[in-house]
């Protein structure tokens, strides 16, 4: 198992509390084959585990301390509705953030990981957001801002993939392998996203 997962708040990757995903692992297949994610792909994404390993909370912090902290329409969604800080919450929900780095490289990507993908999307949509927790913040993250979003995470871990001295070629198939599987899991999450009654509303 990557990492001590044990004591993350709220973490609950396995769990019979987790409900299967409504994709299949054949719907997993397809968008691997469609992404091109390969069997090295997946080899260099465990080496990015390995370089990455000791680097999550300095990336989390990056995105989060350094990046959203300083955008108001995505800082809001860490914060009460009166815009005051949540601290609990941020630090509680960067421990899980910081796991997800680990288990996007690490973990096998089979039926546990599928459940957990939709488990993820769902915690930004209202029909989860905040309970893990127990907050009062916004009802959701809207799906557009993920998205876009996903520009900086792919764009920011390069230098943490090219922290451990690894040749040129090795970082850029790491971050190949990274960005695809990026893309795999923000296809997935658009299911949960769409299967929301109101789904035009959380876009
Ligand atoms: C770019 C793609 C994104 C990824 C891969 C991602 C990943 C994650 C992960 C792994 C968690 C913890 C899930 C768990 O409970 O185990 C999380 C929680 C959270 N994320 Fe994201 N996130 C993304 C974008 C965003 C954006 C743009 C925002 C808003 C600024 C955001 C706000 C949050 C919040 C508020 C939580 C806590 C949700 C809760 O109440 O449980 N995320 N995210």
């Amino acid at each position: 198992m990557p990492g001590n997962v044990s004591d993350i708040p709220g973490y609950t990757y396995g769990a019979s509390t987790v409900a299967a995903s409504s994709a299949t692992l054949d719907d997993l297949q397809r968008l691997k084959i469609s992404v091109d994610f390969t069997e090295q792909d997946e080899r260099y994404l465990r080496m990015a585990g390995t370089v990455l390993e000791d680097q999550v909370e300095r990336i989390v912090n990056h995105w989060r301390a350094n990046i959203i902290a300083g955008i108001p329409h995505l800082a809001r969604h860490s914060r009460s509705l009166d815009g005051s800080p949540l601290p609990d919450y941020l630090a509680r929900s960067n421990r899980r953030f910081q796991q997800w780095i680990l288990d996007t490289c690490l973990r096998p990507y089979d039926q546990d990981w599928l459940n957990y993908q939709q488990e993820i999307a769902l915690r930004h949509t209202s029909v989860k957001k905040n309970q893990t927790d127990n907050v009062v913040s916004t009802s959701y993250v809207p799906y557009s801002d993920i998205l876009a979003f996903l520009v900086v995470l792919n764009d920011t871990i390069k230098p943490y993939l090219e922290a451990k001295g690894h040749n040129e070629s090795d970082v850029a198939h790491m971050h190949e392998a990274w960005r695809k599987s990026m893309h795999v899991q923000m296809a997935l999450w658009a299911k949960p996203y769409m299967e929301i009654e109101s789904s035009s509303l959380e876009w």
